[in-house]
């Protein structure tokens, strides 16, 4: 049997005050030694808070990731932050996610040069997908998923992506987070969730050896109350968390409810 060690993420997109941010970081490391969690956990506060965070949890097994990073070399770009400066830094890093989507107007040429520079650098990866609800009302949810997943293993750079997670497959995560389940107290059906990650590992297999070792996060208005049932589910092997991971109580019973045994 595939051996998947659940991962558990905290997503603080721009949220907190330096302080505030200092102050989450210090609850979620006191009560992840407290509690017996054995999920991995990372945690993505903004950029301007990775150095403070960074100093409050490295000499535990917490991870810190990055929200989004540039694979530009060092250079002429004003207001830039590329993976290099980041690297320094972090342990991970979030790709793709529908924000980045939407409101930056990211496409799959992005993410795929974040992915391969973010294996270069040892990087651990979450890539995310998901359909909008548009998408899903007229059916073509399946369809999103394929094509997400599909360009970023497309041409030369996805070879080399392929070979990246065959040769490291816990340094590649899916989030699967429904864009209209984000940030608005809706969950998907835990079924539908399944369905899709299933799928979601059967994309993956067209492109790499190793789909069944790949972990597959549910993301999309988690919280302590629906946790459990999410974390029963087989092909669901953590969760990525938005405005609960602000909450250290809350964040902290999400990732107890995916203490469970790998799978
Ligand atoms: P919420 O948990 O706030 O719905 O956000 C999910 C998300 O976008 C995590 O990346």
């Amino acid at each position: 049997m595939a051996e998947r060690r659940p991962i558990v993420g905290g997503n603080w997109k721009m949220n907190t005050t330096r302080a505030g941010a200092k102050q989450l970081c210090d609850s979620v490391l006191r009560g992840f030694t407290e509690r017996k969690i054995d999920t991995e956990v990372v945690l993505y506060p903004p950029y301007l808070w990775l150095t403070d965070a960074g100093d409050l949890i490295n000499a535990s097994s917490i991870k810190l990731g990055a929200q989004d990073g540039l694979t530009e070399e060092n250079g002429a770009i004003t207001g830039g932050i590329n993976l290099t400066m980041l690297s320094e830094v972090i342990d991970a890093l979030l790709i793709g996610h529908s924000e980045r989507r939407n409101i930056f107007n990211e496409t799959a040429d992005k993410f795929s040069r974040q992915l391969i520079a973010a294996s270069d650098l040892g990087l651990l990866r979450t890539y995310c997908v998901g359909e909008d609800h548009t998408q899903q009302e007229t059916g073509s949810t399946y369809e999103v998923l394929a094509e997400q997943i599909g360009s970023v293993f497309a041409g030369e750079e996805g070879e080399q992506l392929s070979h990246s997670i065959d040769s490291n497959p816990p340094s590649f995560v899916i989030a699967y987070e429904p864009v209209w389940a984000i940030g608005t107290g809706l969950v998907a059906q835990p079924n539908d969730v399944q369905d899709r990650a299933e799928f979601i590992r059967a994309e993956i297999s067209k492109y790499c050896d190793v789909s069944d070792l790949i972990r597959i996060q549910y993301g999309g208005s988690v919280n302590q109350k629906n946790a459990d049932e999410l974390a029963a589910l087989t092909d669901i092997d953590g969760a990525l968390v938005g405005g609960a991971s602000l909450n250290a109580e809350e964040f902290l019973a999400i990732c107890e409810a995916f203490s469970t045994n790998s799978r």
